[in-house]
Protein backbone atom coordinates (compact mmCIF):
# COMPACT_ATOMS: atom_id res chain seq x y z
CA UNK A 1 0.00 0.00 0.00
CA UNK A 2 1.31 3.30 -0.76
CA UNK A 3 1.07 5.87 2.01
CA UNK A 4 -1.05 9.26 0.89
CA UNK A 5 1.39 11.70 0.80
CA UNK A 6 0.11 15.04 2.83
CA UNK A 7 0.88 18.81 3.16
CA UNK A 8 -1.11 20.34 6.07
CA UNK A 9 -1.68 24.62 6.45
CA UNK A 10 -1.98 26.16 9.80
CA UNK A 11 0.02 24.75 12.34
CA UNK A 12 -1.83 26.03 15.49
CA UNK A 13 -3.32 24.64 18.42
CA UNK A 14 -4.81 21.69 16.57
CA UNK A 15 -2.37 20.82 13.79
CA UNK A 16 -0.55 19.26 17.18
CA UNK A 17 -3.44 16.92 17.78
CA UNK A 18 -3.56 15.86 14.09
CA UNK A 19 0.61 14.96 13.98
CA UNK A 20 -0.49 11.93 16.30
CA UNK A 21 -1.58 10.67 13.30
CA UNK A 22 1.41 11.28 10.87
CA UNK A 23 3.33 10.22 13.60
CA UNK A 24 2.13 6.69 14.61
CA UNK A 25 1.38 5.59 10.91
CA UNK A 26 3.85 6.90 8.52
CA UNK A 27 3.41 3.66 6.81
CA UNK A 28 -0.35 5.05 5.70
CA UNK A 29 -0.04 8.89 5.85
CA UNK A 30 2.70 11.08 5.66
CA UNK A 31 3.16 14.36 6.29
CA UNK A 32 5.51 15.67 3.31
CA UNK A 33 5.10 19.21 3.54
CA UNK A 34 3.58 22.17 6.14
CA UNK A 35 2.81 25.66 5.58
CA UNK A 36 1.84 28.71 8.04
CA UNK A 37 1.77 32.09 7.37
CA UNK A 38 3.58 32.56 10.60
CA UNK A 39 7.43 31.13 9.64
CA UNK A 40 8.55 30.90 13.43
CA UNK A 41 5.50 28.24 14.32
CA UNK A 42 5.86 26.96 11.24
CA UNK A 43 9.56 25.91 11.72
CA UNK A 44 8.97 24.34 15.38
CA UNK A 45 6.17 22.66 14.28
CA UNK A 46 8.04 21.03 11.34
CA UNK A 47 11.20 20.41 13.27
CA UNK A 48 9.56 18.67 15.94
CA UNK A 49 7.29 16.35 12.91
CA UNK A 50 10.51 15.75 10.94
CA UNK A 51 8.96 17.87 8.16
CA UNK A 52 11.74 19.46 5.62
CA UNK A 53 9.22 20.99 3.16
CA UNK A 54 7.78 23.96 4.71
CA UNK A 55 6.11 27.04 2.67
CA UNK A 56 4.35 30.12 3.97
CA UNK A 57 2.41 30.46 0.83
CA UNK A 58 -0.37 27.96 0.34
CA UNK A 59 -0.94 27.93 -3.23
CA UNK A 60 3.46 27.24 -3.53
CA UNK A 61 2.56 24.36 -1.51
CA UNK A 62 -0.36 22.82 -3.74
CA UNK A 63 2.00 24.07 -6.72
CA UNK A 64 5.72 22.75 -5.25
CA UNK A 65 5.17 19.66 -2.52
CA UNK A 66 4.88 16.26 -3.19
CA UNK A 67 1.64 15.63 -1.97
CA UNK A 68 -1.68 14.18 -2.75
CA UNK A 69 -3.73 15.38 -0.10
CA UNK A 70 -3.95 18.28 1.89
CA UNK A 71 -5.04 18.79 5.78
CA UNK A 72 -6.43 22.11 6.31
CA UNK A 73 -6.03 23.42 10.03
CA UNK A 74 -6.54 27.22 9.60
CA UNK A 75 -9.06 29.64 11.15
CA UNK A 76 -12.91 29.77 9.80
CA UNK A 77 -11.97 32.38 7.06
CA UNK A 78 -9.30 30.75 5.07
CA UNK A 79 -11.41 27.58 4.48
CA UNK A 80 -13.34 28.68 1.70
CA UNK A 81 -10.29 30.17 -0.54
CA UNK A 82 -7.94 27.38 0.54
CA UNK A 83 -10.64 24.41 -0.42
CA UNK A 84 -11.33 25.86 -3.82
CA UNK A 85 -7.43 26.21 -4.44
CA UNK A 86 -6.70 22.68 -3.18
CA UNK A 87 -9.46 20.93 -5.15
CA UNK A 88 -8.60 22.83 -8.23
CA UNK A 89 -5.52 21.14 -7.53
CA UNK A 90 -6.57 18.04 -7.97
CA UNK A 91 -5.60 17.28 -3.83
CA UNK A 92 -7.69 15.16 -1.97
CA UNK A 93 -9.23 17.66 1.48
CA UNK A 94 -9.24 17.04 5.17
CA UNK A 95 -10.71 19.85 6.61
CA UNK A 96 -10.97 20.75 9.81
CA UNK A 97 -14.52 21.85 11.02
CA UNK A 98 -16.82 23.99 10.35
CA UNK A 99 -16.49 23.82 6.79
CA UNK A 100 -17.50 27.00 6.39
CA UNK A 101 -18.92 30.13 7.90
CA UNK A 102 -22.11 30.73 5.82
CA UNK A 103 -24.61 28.93 3.51
CA UNK A 104 -23.13 30.09 0.04
CA UNK A 105 -19.39 29.49 1.10
CA UNK A 106 -20.32 25.55 1.89
CA UNK A 107 -21.98 25.51 -1.63
CA UNK A 108 -19.30 26.63 -3.54
CA UNK A 109 -16.81 24.45 -1.87
CA UNK A 110 -18.91 21.56 -2.43
CA UNK A 111 -19.17 22.57 -6.26
CA UNK A 112 -15.44 22.53 -6.56
CA UNK A 113 -14.35 19.62 -4.75
CA UNK A 114 -17.31 17.53 -6.68
CA UNK A 115 -16.18 19.28 -10.10
CA UNK A 116 -12.63 17.99 -9.45
CA UNK A 117 -13.77 14.71 -7.89
CA UNK A 118 -11.64 14.54 -5.03
CA UNK A 119 -12.64 13.19 -1.79
CA UNK A 120 -13.38 15.82 0.75
CA UNK A 121 -13.41 15.03 4.86
CA UNK A 122 -14.81 17.74 7.29
CA UNK A 123 -13.02 17.07 10.83
CA UNK A 124 -15.92 15.78 13.32
CA UNK A 125 -13.51 13.64 15.34
CA UNK A 126 -16.20 13.03 18.20
CA UNK A 127 -17.72 10.55 15.40
CA UNK A 128 -14.32 8.49 15.60
CA UNK A 129 -14.24 7.77 19.10
CA UNK A 130 -14.77 4.36 20.34
CA UNK A 131 -17.60 4.77 22.87
CA UNK A 132 -19.68 6.86 20.34
CA UNK A 133 -19.26 3.83 18.28
CA UNK A 134 -20.46 1.73 20.79
CA UNK A 135 -23.35 4.00 21.94
CA UNK A 136 -24.30 4.39 17.57
CA UNK A 137 -24.33 0.17 17.60
CA UNK A 138 -26.62 0.00 20.93
CA UNK A 139 -28.92 2.59 19.37
CA UNK A 140 -29.29 1.01 15.77
CA UNK A 141 -29.42 -2.28 17.29
CA UNK A 142 -32.72 -0.84 18.89
CA UNK A 143 -31.99 -1.28 22.67
CA UNK A 144 -33.44 2.12 23.78
CA UNK A 145 -36.23 1.97 21.68
CA UNK A 146 -37.49 5.09 19.30
CA UNK A 147 -35.52 8.23 20.53
CA UNK A 148 -37.79 10.96 21.90
CA UNK A 149 -35.74 13.52 23.36
CA UNK A 150 -31.85 14.73 23.07
CA UNK A 151 -30.39 16.83 25.22
CA UNK A 152 -26.46 17.84 25.16
CA UNK A 153 -24.52 20.87 26.77
CA UNK A 154 -21.08 22.25 26.35
CA UNK A 155 -19.98 24.22 28.75
CA UNK A 156 -16.67 25.45 27.44
CA UNK A 157 -15.15 26.93 30.36
CA UNK A 158 -12.95 29.60 28.42
CA UNK A 159 -13.62 32.78 29.59
CA UNK A 160 -11.72 34.60 27.23
CA UNK A 161 -9.54 36.76 29.18
CA UNK A 162 -7.76 33.20 30.21
CA UNK A 163 -7.56 31.05 26.95
CA UNK A 164 -7.43 33.71 24.06
CA UNK A 165 -5.83 36.84 24.20
CA UNK A 166 -7.53 40.42 23.14
CA UNK A 167 -8.25 39.85 18.90
CA UNK A 168 -7.86 36.49 18.93
CA UNK A 169 -9.55 35.40 15.60
CA UNK A 170 -12.22 32.85 17.30
CA UNK A 171 -13.48 35.87 18.96
CA UNK A 172 -14.73 37.72 15.68
CA UNK A 173 -18.13 36.59 14.50
CA UNK A 174 -16.74 37.91 11.11
CA UNK A 175 -13.51 35.66 11.04
CA UNK A 176 -15.40 32.79 12.55
CA UNK A 177 -18.41 33.04 11.50
CA UNK A 178 -20.26 32.97 14.70
CA UNK A 179 -18.90 32.49 18.30
CA UNK A 180 -18.65 29.12 20.07
CA UNK A 181 -21.57 27.90 18.42
CA UNK A 182 -19.85 27.38 15.29
CA UNK A 183 -16.85 26.68 16.81
CA UNK A 184 -17.50 24.48 19.63
CA UNK A 185 -20.75 23.12 19.86
CA UNK A 186 -20.76 22.86 16.50
CA UNK A 187 -19.29 18.37 17.83
CA UNK A 188 -21.96 18.03 19.82
CA UNK A 189 -25.05 18.75 17.55
CA UNK A 190 -23.20 17.03 14.46
CA UNK A 191 -22.77 13.70 17.29
CA UNK A 192 -26.65 14.06 17.33
CA UNK A 193 -27.28 13.96 14.04
CA UNK A 194 -25.25 11.04 14.03
CA UNK A 195 -26.94 8.89 16.30
CA UNK A 196 -30.73 9.89 15.22
CA UNK A 197 -30.40 11.59 11.22
CA UNK A 198 -31.02 14.95 10.48
CA UNK A 199 -32.85 18.50 11.91
CA UNK A 200 -36.03 19.88 10.38
CA UNK A 201 -36.21 22.94 12.36
CA UNK A 202 -34.47 24.88 15.21
CA UNK A 203 -35.36 27.82 17.56
CA UNK A 204 -32.35 29.58 19.73
CA UNK A 205 -31.17 32.01 21.25
CA UNK A 206 -27.46 33.65 22.02
CA UNK A 207 -26.34 36.12 23.78
CA UNK A 208 -22.98 38.08 24.07
CA UNK A 209 -21.11 39.27 27.33
CA UNK A 210 -17.83 40.06 26.87
CA UNK A 211 -16.62 42.83 24.98
CA UNK A 212 -13.65 40.78 23.76
CA UNK A 213 -16.36 38.76 21.32
CA UNK A 214 -17.23 41.23 18.76
CA UNK A 215 -18.85 41.03 15.23
CA UNK A 216 -21.56 38.49 16.47
CA UNK A 217 -19.71 36.20 18.16
CA UNK A 218 -21.56 34.75 21.00
CA UNK A 219 -20.93 33.10 24.30
CA UNK A 220 -24.25 31.71 25.33
CA UNK A 221 -26.77 29.77 23.39
CA UNK A 222 -29.60 27.62 23.75
CA UNK A 223 -31.85 26.01 21.29
CA UNK A 224 -34.81 23.65 20.55
CA UNK A 225 -34.55 21.05 17.72
CA UNK A 226 -36.76 19.12 16.31
CA UNK A 227 -35.58 15.77 14.07
CA UNK A 228 -36.83 14.74 11.21
CA UNK A 229 -37.55 11.40 12.58
CA UNK A 230 -39.72 12.89 14.90
CA UNK A 231 -37.32 13.44 18.20
CA UNK A 232 -36.90 16.70 19.61
CA UNK A 233 -33.44 17.94 21.54
CA UNK A 234 -32.27 21.23 23.28
CA UNK A 235 -28.60 21.72 23.21
CA UNK A 236 -26.98 24.64 25.59
CA UNK A 237 -23.36 26.52 25.15
CA UNK A 238 -21.85 28.04 28.32
CA UNK A 239 -18.48 29.48 26.73
CA UNK A 240 -17.38 31.68 29.57
CA UNK A 241 -18.38 30.71 32.86
CA UNK A 242 -15.37 30.18 34.89
CA UNK A 243 -16.46 27.51 37.33
CA UNK A 244 -18.29 24.18 35.21
CA UNK A 245 -18.97 20.86 36.40
CA UNK A 246 -17.66 19.19 33.51
CA UNK A 247 -17.33 20.23 30.12
CA UNK A 248 -19.51 18.06 27.59
CA UNK A 249 -22.54 15.94 28.14
CA UNK A 250 -25.15 14.69 26.62
CA UNK A 251 -28.29 12.41 27.30
CA UNK A 252 -30.48 10.39 24.82
CA UNK A 253 -33.85 9.34 26.03
CA UNK A 254 -35.99 6.40 24.32
CA UNK A 255 -39.14 4.28 24.10
CA UNK A 256 -36.59 0.92 25.70
CA UNK A 257 -33.76 3.24 27.73
CA UNK A 258 -31.52 6.13 28.41
CA UNK A 259 -28.06 6.65 27.46
CA UNK A 260 -26.09 9.80 29.00
CA UNK A 261 -22.00 10.28 28.23
CA UNK A 262 -19.63 10.80 31.84
CA UNK A 263 -16.98 13.70 31.85
CA UNK A 264 -13.85 12.80 30.56
CA UNK A 265 -11.23 12.19 33.28
CA UNK A 266 -8.19 13.76 31.05
CA UNK A 267 -9.64 15.66 28.45
CA UNK A 268 -12.39 18.78 28.73
CA UNK A 269 -14.27 18.62 25.64
CA UNK A 270 -14.46 14.98 25.14
CA UNK A 271 -16.03 11.95 26.98
CA UNK A 272 -16.15 8.97 29.14
CA UNK A 273 -18.15 6.40 29.38
CA UNK A 274 -21.59 5.83 28.14
CA UNK A 275 -23.67 4.56 29.99
CA UNK A 276 -26.96 3.11 29.37
CA UNK A 277 -30.34 1.62 31.25
CA UNK A 278 -32.70 -0.56 28.94
CA UNK A 279 -35.61 -2.54 29.20
CA UNK A 280 -33.68 -5.33 27.91
CA UNK A 281 -30.80 -4.98 30.49
CA UNK A 282 -33.35 -5.02 33.35
CA UNK A 283 -34.86 -8.37 32.14
CA UNK A 284 -31.50 -9.82 32.18
CA UNK A 285 -30.57 -8.26 35.13
CA UNK A 286 -34.21 -8.19 37.33
CA UNK A 287 -33.01 -4.80 38.04
CA UNK A 288 -35.06 -1.60 36.39
CA UNK A 289 -33.30 1.55 35.92
CA UNK A 290 -29.76 0.49 36.61
CA UNK A 291 -26.84 2.41 34.41
CA UNK A 292 -24.30 0.00 32.92
CA UNK A 293 -21.37 1.50 31.21
CA UNK A 294 -21.85 1.03 26.98
CA UNK A 295 -19.29 -1.19 25.62
CA UNK A 296 -16.46 0.49 23.45
CA UNK A 297 -16.55 -0.13 19.70
CA UNK A 298 -13.20 -0.44 17.95
CA UNK A 299 -14.19 -1.70 14.77
CA UNK A 300 -12.47 0.06 12.00
CA UNK A 301 -10.79 2.36 14.22
CA UNK A 302 -6.89 1.93 15.35
CA UNK A 303 -7.72 3.06 19.36
CA UNK A 304 -8.62 5.73 21.68
CA UNK A 305 -7.50 9.18 20.13
CA UNK A 306 -10.09 10.23 17.55
CA UNK A 307 -7.78 12.22 15.54
CA UNK A 308 -5.73 9.14 14.30
CA UNK A 309 -8.57 7.62 13.82
CA UNK A 310 -10.49 10.52 11.68
CA UNK A 311 -6.74 10.69 9.48
CA UNK A 312 -6.40 7.23 9.10
CA UNK A 313 -9.89 7.38 7.67
CA UNK A 314 -9.29 9.78 5.37
CA UNK A 315 -6.51 8.21 4.01
CA UNK A 316 -9.03 5.07 3.48
CA UNK A 317 -11.35 6.95 1.66
CA UNK A 318 -8.99 8.70 -0.39
CA UNK A 319 -7.21 5.21 -1.17
CA UNK A 320 -10.61 3.38 -1.74
CA UNK A 321 -12.65 6.34 -3.65
CA UNK A 322 -15.60 5.96 -0.94
CA UNK A 323 -17.43 8.87 0.99
CA UNK A 324 -15.83 10.04 4.04
CA UNK A 325 -18.30 9.50 7.18
CA UNK A 326 -18.07 13.54 7.56
CA UNK A 327 -18.38 14.04 4.03
CA UNK A 328 -18.97 17.60 2.90
CA UNK A 329 -22.46 17.05 2.09
CA UNK A 330 -23.43 15.37 5.64
CA UNK A 331 -20.62 17.65 7.33
CA UNK A 332 -23.50 20.72 5.66
CA UNK A 333 -26.65 19.41 7.71
CA UNK A 334 -24.55 20.12 10.62
CA UNK A 335 -23.63 23.64 9.98
CA UNK A 336 -27.57 24.51 9.04
CA UNK A 337 -28.50 23.45 12.19
CA UNK A 338 -25.84 26.52 13.65
CA UNK A 339 -26.91 28.80 10.53
CA UNK A 340 -30.38 27.96 11.38
CA UNK A 341 -30.16 28.72 14.94
CA UNK A 342 -27.92 32.33 14.04
CA UNK A 343 -31.20 33.31 11.88
CA UNK A 344 -33.36 32.25 14.57
CA UNK A 345 -31.78 34.11 17.37
CA UNK A 346 -31.54 37.12 14.79
CA UNK A 347 -35.11 37.03 13.61
CA UNK A 348 -37.04 35.53 17.02
CA UNK A 349 -38.47 33.00 14.61
CA UNK A 350 -38.71 29.02 14.45
CA UNK A 351 -36.47 28.13 11.31
CA UNK A 352 -36.99 25.17 8.76
CA UNK A 353 -33.71 24.23 7.98
CA UNK A 354 -35.21 23.56 4.13
CA UNK A 355 -35.20 26.93 3.62
CA UNK A 356 -31.15 27.23 4.17
N1 LIG B 1 -11.64 19.19 16.18
C1 LIG B 1 -11.42 19.92 17.26
O1 LIG B 1 -11.63 19.46 18.39
C2 LIG B 1 -10.89 21.31 17.10
C3 LIG B 1 -10.33 21.97 18.20
C4 LIG B 1 -9.79 23.25 17.99
C5 LIG B 1 -9.85 23.84 16.73
N2 LIG B 1 -10.43 23.17 15.69
C6 LIG B 1 -10.53 23.79 14.34
O2 LIG B 1 -9.21 23.78 13.77
C7 LIG B 1 -9.04 24.94 12.95
C8 LIG B 1 -7.83 25.71 13.44
O3 LIG B 1 -8.03 26.08 14.80
P1 LIG B 1 -6.78 26.29 15.79
O4 LIG B 1 -7.36 26.39 17.15
O5 LIG B 1 -5.72 25.31 15.51
O6 LIG B 1 -6.33 27.75 15.32
P2 LIG B 1 -4.88 28.41 15.52
O7 LIG B 1 -5.09 29.88 15.41
O8 LIG B 1 -4.20 27.87 16.72
O9 LIG B 1 -4.08 27.89 14.24
C9 LIG B 1 -4.40 28.31 12.94
C10 LIG B 1 -3.10 28.47 12.18
O10 LIG B 1 -3.43 28.79 10.81
C11 LIG B 1 -2.45 29.73 10.35
N3 LIG B 1 -2.98 30.44 9.17
C12 LIG B 1 -3.96 31.35 9.13
N4 LIG B 1 -4.15 31.77 7.85
C13 LIG B 1 -3.28 31.08 7.09
C14 LIG B 1 -2.99 31.07 5.68
N5 LIG B 1 -3.66 31.84 4.82
N6 LIG B 1 -2.03 30.23 5.23
C15 LIG B 1 -1.34 29.45 6.10
N7 LIG B 1 -1.54 29.41 7.43
C16 LIG B 1 -2.52 30.24 7.92
C17 LIG B 1 -2.22 30.62 11.57
O11 LIG B 1 -1.01 31.33 11.46
C18 LIG B 1 -2.23 29.61 12.71
O12 LIG B 1 -0.94 29.12 12.99
C19 LIG B 1 -10.36 25.70 13.03
O13 LIG B 1 -11.19 25.30 11.96
C20 LIG B 1 -10.95 25.24 14.34
O14 LIG B 1 -12.36 25.35 14.43
C21 LIG B 1 -10.92 21.91 15.86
Amino acid sequence: MKALRVGLVGTGSIARSHLRAYREFPGVVTLNAVCDIRRDVMMRFAAGAGVKDCFTDFREMLEKAEIDAVDICTSHDQHEPQVIAAAGAGKHILLEKPMGRTPDECRRMLRAVEEAGVTFMIGHDLRFLPQTRGIKRVIEEGEIGKVRVVRCELFANMPPERNFGAGHWLLDGNLAGGGMLISGLIHQIDLMRYYIGDVSHVFGICRTVHPEFINGAEEYACATLEFAGGAIGSVMLVSSSTRNPYGVQYTLFGDDGTIYSTPSEERVIQFGAGMIASARRDAEAGTFGRFVPVAPDYEGLVGDDPFVNEILHFAACCREHRQPLTSGRDSFNTLKVVFGIYESARTGRRIDLATI
